[in-house]
């Protein structure tokens, strides 16, 4: 027996009580994670965005490249930057600034409708309500968060004021936009402080960081927001009658109203457990994204998730709580299209749920998992640092994704495009 195995069976034996093995284990792991953070991001580095090429820029704003040369050689609109090879660059805010520009040269003309195609606010006044999406699955790994942080950050790219909330206690939403959650939280951080029952809560807005992605706040997430799951029992057994307050399903979307009117999407990464965090976000929110990955396994897992689902938010109904979405859809994610059997699964669930699936799946693809271990997105990486295919196959995949998932939040605001 090796040494290992030999300390593995004593531990086993009851030499040492199971907290203590998991505590010792805990404390190595956790140590070790803090010296490879510090290693990777040093404690004063803050996360940057790069800056994007006119191309990416003329594609984001919707004019021709040709137009953006035009504007930047009569000195009009924000100017970029000019890099080798007289490559012009402009920051995320600049592409921003551009929009605005264009709204208003195209106001002055009296084109509305032009402006508006720009600058792509909702109008509170025309009845475009603040969407909430949940990006949700119990089932674990099936690319919640991959799939709220690209939607999130593509909706802030494309001129929309976003909210993004990590709602999971372990937090992989608030790293991957440069929070280390047990340092940089000191406690009050997540939206367990605007949620919770006592005196201790404080308005969202307190709350609410900016990040480093121009017009994208965050509200992080670390382990406290598990004490929600912990409170909200006794919460509710000491709830008196006709005190709405207290009702779990309603604060979350009550902590939300209080910041609407600084935002157009909120989009709220959920846990990989239907806990009442996870019921508070579906309750707040006027769109849910179900995250599916093609595999037997995963969709019938999927299929407990429905059914689960559908009985705790039955139970929400009764009780009064508002369950109207403007959409539901499934998005079928880490996609491998010469895979057979996925493929039959993903034709399976569109001749069950039609078009609740959407039509633009995400592709597996390296260039999403590698720009994640280095805790950045497929927009963040930017396209020198793969071989051009595999890039592109990605992102185009992604922008797919997005824009169909932006186009439904459009409609739900009415708009015709
Ligand atoms: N399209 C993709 N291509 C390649 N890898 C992907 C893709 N989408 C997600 N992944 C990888 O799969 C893993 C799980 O994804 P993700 O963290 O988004 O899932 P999740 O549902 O949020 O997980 P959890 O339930 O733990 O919160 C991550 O390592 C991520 O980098
Ligand atoms: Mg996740």
């Amino acid at each position: 027996m090796g040494v290992a195995s030999e300390k593995a069976a004593l531990d086993q034996q009851g030499s040492k009580p199971a907290d203590e093995t998991i505590a010792d284990d805990a404390q190595a792991l956790s140590a070790q994670l803090k010296a490879m953070r510090e290693r990777l991001f040093p404690p004063a580095s803050q996360k940057t965005l790069r800056s994007f090429t006119s191309g990416e820029a003329a594609r984001l704003v919707g004019v021709s490249d040709g137009y953006l040369r035009q504007l930047s050689l009569a000195g009009e609109g924000p100017q970029p930057v000019v890099g080798t090879g007289g490559r012009r660059y402009y920051s995320l805010a600049d592409i921003d600034a551009l929009r605005h520009y264009l709204a208003e040269q195209a106001l002055a003309k009296g084109n509305v409708a032009k402006a508006r195609s720009y600058v792509k606010w909702r109008d509170p006044g025309l009845g475009e309500h603040l969407q909430v999406i949940s990006v949700t699955n119990f089932k674990g790994g099936s690319g919640k968060t991959t799939s709220a942080v690209h939607l999130a950050q593509s909706l802030a790219m494309t001129g929309h004021r976003v909210l993004g909330v990590d709602l999971d206690p372990q937090a992989s939403l608030s790293a991957l936009f440069g929070y280390q959650p047990e340092l940089d939280l000191v406690g009050n951080d997540t939206i367990y402080g605007a949620i919770r029952y006592d005196a201790e809560a404080r308005p969202l807005r307190d709350i609410i960081r900016k990040t480093y992605f121009h017009n994208l706040d965050l509200v992080p997430g670390n382990l406290e927001l598990q004490e929600f799951e912990h409170v909200t029992p006794r919460a509710l057994a000491e709830r008196k009658s006709g005190d709405a307050k207290s009702l779990f399903f309603a604060r979350v979307q009550a902590a939300l109203q209080s910041v609407a009117d600084d935002y157009d999407v909120v989009v709220i990464d959920c846990p990989p457990q239907l806990g009442y965090l996870t019921l508070s976000a579906l309750c707040a929110s006027t769109s849910v994204i179900v995250t599916v990955h093609p595999q037997m396994l995963d969709v019938a897992s999927m299929s407990q998730f429905l059914f689960m689902t559908s009985d705790l938010l039955g139970v929400v109904r009764e009780a009064g709580g508002t369950l109207n979405f403007d959409f539901l859809r499934y998005l079928i994610t880490r996609f491998e299209p010469n895979d057979g059997p996925q493929a039959q699964i993903v034709g399976f669930l569109r001749s069950l749920f039609g078009e609740r699936v959407l039509t633009a799946p995400m592709v597996k693809s390296t260039a999403i998992s590698d720009a994640g271990l280095t805790k950045q997105t497929l927009y963040e990486v930017g396209r020198e640092n793969f071989s051009r295919g595999t890039y592109d196959r990605a992102i185009e995949s992604l922008e797919a994704v997005n824009s169909e998932i932006e186009q439904l939040v459009h409609s739900a605001w009415g708009r015709k495009e």
